[in-house]
């Protein structure tokens, strides 16, 4: 009931595929993102290159999500729905998550934008990109047979103590085994203590992704629209996401940029 599934040598060549398509479609993304253009904008981008690699935008119709892929800009944390009302601003960060699909296989993978580059946007954003995805790279440092999936969050845990810059970690969403499924086992805390959780084993493969936000770590879930996730104290929040694959030797980022 709680096993975690361990893919075969040619489920993970499959698996490959899938996160380098939704790896290409974040560099593509990069492209495109600039002041004026709305979150609608990049939906239409993303679900038309999705399509345009044979694959299908796992977002759509997840759960009822009504969109091919989550904006999440500012204070928004994680699954910000686009739309043509919500336009991108000389100094907004953004982060957009994307999810592909192909061959039976789903590949997660969300990176942080600048808009207007990285000189429009305040030093205090940016630093919170910058250690945001140094939590990302120091969760998947610990990742290798043998491992405990707690190792991951307390290595995340500690390096964000250690910035000593008051940020808050947030716990209500949390990285996922991602696979045949979009969701699947084990679930990934951002935050924990080394040698619990389960033990990682070659061929599992799981999202790490955490969501720092500069103020406290509480969030709010939109009344509204059911999804639109939002920092309690209104203060700014990154994310940036890998779906990573446990190998004999320790562990190989499938959705890294080439
Ligand atoms: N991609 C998100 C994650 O990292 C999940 C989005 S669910 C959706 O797990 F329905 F909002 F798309
Ligand atoms: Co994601
Ligand atoms: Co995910």
């Amino acid at each position: 009931m709680n096993r975690i599934p361990i893919k075969s040598d040619r489920d993970i060549e499959l698996m490959r595929e899938t996160c380098r398509i939704t790896s290409l479609i974040l560099d593509a993304v990069g492209d495109i993102i600039k002041p004026g253009i709305s979150t609608e904008d990049i939906n239409t981008f993303v679900h038309r290159m999705t399509l345009e690699h044979g694959a299908t935008p796992s977002p759509l119709n997840y759960k009822g999500y009504p969109k091919s892929v989550c904006t999440s800009i500012n204070d928004v944390v994680c699954h910000g729905i686009p739309s043509p009302l919500v336009v991108l601003k000389a100094g907004d960060i953004i982060n957009v998550d994307v999810t592909s699909y192909k061959n039976g296989f789903h590949g997660d993978s969300s990176r942080m934008y600048f808009v207007g580059g990285r000189a429009a946007c305040s030093d205090a954003a940016c630093e919170l990109v910058d250690v945001t995805l140094e939590a990302l790279q120091v969760g998947i440092a610990t990742v290798k047979p043998g491992g405990h999936i707690g190792d991951i969050g307390a290595a995340i845990q500690e390096f964000i103590s250690s910035t000593k810059r008051g940020y808050g970690i947030v716990r209500e969403y949390t990285g996922h085994g991602v696979g045949r499924e979009f969701h699947e086992n084990p679930q990934v805390i951002h935050v924990g203590k080394r040698g619990h959780g389960d033990v990682m084993k070659p061929g599992m493969t799981f999202t790490i992704e955490p969501m720092i936000n500069m103020g406290g770590p509480k969030t709010i879930l939109s009344k509204v629209d059911g999804w639109t996730v939002r920092t309690a104290d209104g203060s700014l929040s990154a994310q940036w996401e890998h779906t990573v694959l446990v190998t004999p030797q320790g562990h190989d980022i499938l959705t890294r940029s080439n």
